[in-house]
């Protein structure tokens, strides 16, 4: 076991944690349990958080690798909501926009839609669709994902398709 410090969501973390323990087991072990496991193989971004700020997928990250790292999972987003109901922005538009079904692919593309827009504001819908290539929706078709997150980004979506 080896002693871990890192910040998480804001707050300061100590923990001791085995060598061969990931990011997201490390999460989900201490109750942040938004952070979904889809594959383990790196492929359908269910897991995806920020680390320092970058998107990462906490299955393919070893929560040593953490050491350190400002974490933000999806529940941090949560408390950043300004809606008055704890959704964040995109949380609220993926809402409204129905950018999800059953919800188990919604966290890693609610943290990847966020990674997007902090670098860039108004993205297209082509970027949105090349930046998500890393995350994998069984139930939607993507399309209002796509919608939900321009839609979060200021942009006028009533002329697209609603399916
Ligand atoms: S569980 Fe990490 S990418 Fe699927
Ligand atoms: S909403 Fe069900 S997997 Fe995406």
């Amino acid at each position: 076991m080896v002693m871990l410090t890192l910040k998480i969501n804001g707050h300061d973390r100590t923990q001791e944690v085995e060598g061969r323990t990931l990011l997201v087991d490390f999460l989900r072990g201490g109750g942040l349990t938004g952070t979904h496991v889809g594959c383990e193989t790196s492929q359908c971004g269910a897991c995806t958080v920020h680390m320092n700020g970058a998107p990462v997928k906490a299955c393919s990250v070893f929560a040593l690798e953490a050491e350190g790292a400002d974490v933000t999972t999806i529940e941090g987003m949560a408390q950043q909501g300004e809606a008055g109901d704890d959704l964040s922005v995109i949380q609220a538009a993926f809402k409204e926009h129905h950018g999800l079904q059953c919800g188990f692919c919604t966290p890693g593309m609610i943290m990847s839609a966020a990674a997007l827009l902090k670098d860039v504001a108004q993205p297209t819908e082509a970027q949105i669709r090349s930046h998500l290539e890393g995350n994998i929706c069984r139930c939607t078709g993507y399309h209002n994902i796509v919608k939900a997150i321009m839609a979060a980004s200021g942009q006028d979506v009533s002329s697209v398709a609603a399916q």
